[in-house]
């Protein structure tokens, strides 16, 4: 039998297939690119870059959690001019996976400020503008977790950019959908979610909070029903925006999911630090889940979820 075809249509990119890896657990690339070949993936995104380097927060920064991991880092990133110098050119050499540059700031002018320094260069097929960090005193989550917010940013970026922009999402809010609409109505192409959900974690012996600035973001298989359902939400009510699901993605299997419940892609991110090569077995997997099933093309996945007509009995807030 033909091999199932793979590629996906997001927006205005096409990617060779929906494997993409998450901000902040794939470093710049060339981490990962000695384990295996990077040039598989459908898409890479960069650790948050911001304007000027950032050391991060204090330690300990990360905790394992059950079926989960809270993380503090504080966007800890080389700055824009080392990333365009030395993390740059080893992603302009890539052929394969599309490379997105996740943006965060502290304001709307550092955001694009950091898009206009980058919109020239080269090798770069997108923006995923990071709105949803919750580790940061200042901007990250504060844009994300309010719709006005969220416009007057994305607006801002959209103007100062002729790349393809993708808004991450926070699940740190009660109205998804109205953050979904603000990011599209004001210009974002394509939205990926979710990013962490604030979480602490607490030492019973030493009465003291596992991550030093106390609360952190939860990640992992933990948090995917959570995420699930917000893709589910959003595709419903804006079908036509492009979706990147993200949390808690270990498997083949885990990633048909979200497919089903509207993504048209995914990203991997915690499952990289337990298996390194998860993002190429999923890979595999994918492509043996569809020629097992005789589905000539992954878009037959999007959106398919079965849901009776009648929700009787879910939350309007969920229902939309
Ligand atoms: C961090 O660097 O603290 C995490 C980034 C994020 O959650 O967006």
């Amino acid at each position: 039998m033909k091999q199932p075809d793979l590629s996906i249509r997001l927006g205005p990119l096409n990617l060779q297939n929906p494997v993409m890896t998450a901000s902040g657990t794939f470093g710049y690339g060339p981490e990962y690119h000695r384990l295996y070949d990077v040039n598989l993936l459908g898409g890479i995104v960069t650790k948050s870059i911001t304007l000027k380097p950032r050391p991060g927060n204090p330690a300990p920064r990360i905790y394992e959690t059950p079926s989960g991991m809270l993380n503090s880092i504080g966007l800890q990133n080389v700055g824009v001019e080392a990333f365009v110098k030395t993390k740059l050119p080893f992603l302009r050499g890539l052929r394969g996976p599309k490379v997105i540059v996740s943006l965060a700031g502290e304001s709307v002018s550092e955001y694009v400020a950091l898009a206009r320094r980058l919109d020239g260069e080269k090798g770069i097929d997108g923006f995923e503008l990071n709105i949803s960090c919750p580790n940061c005193e200042q901007g990250g989550m504060e844009f994300g977790v309010d719709p006005r917010g969220t416009a007057r940013l994305v607006k801002a970026v959209a103007a100062a950019t002729r790349r393809p922009l993708i808004v991450k999402l926070s699940p740190n809010v009660t109205d998804v959908v109205a953050i979904a609409r603000a990011a599209a109505g004001a210009g974002a192409q394509i939205l990926s979610l979710i990013n962490t959900l604030v979480g602490l974690a607490v030492d019973p012996a030493r009465w003291k909070p596992r991550i030093a600035t106390v609360t952190g973001g939860l990640s992992g298989p933990a948090i995917r029903p959570v995420a699930l359902r917000m893709v589910w939400q959003v595709h419903r009510a804006l079908p036509k925006i492009p979706l990147i699901g993200i949390g808690g993605i270990l498997t083949a299997a885990d990633a048909v999911e979200f497919m089903l419940c509207g993504a048209s892609a995914f990203q991997v991110g915690t499952a990289n630090y337990v298996n390194p090569q998860a993002p190429v077995e999923i890979l595999q997997g994918l492509r043996t889940y569809l020629t097992e099933r005789k589905l000539v093309s992954a878009k037959k996945l999007v959106g398919g979820l079965k849901v009776p007509r009648v929700l009787r009995g879910i939350p309007k807030v969920v229902a939309g």
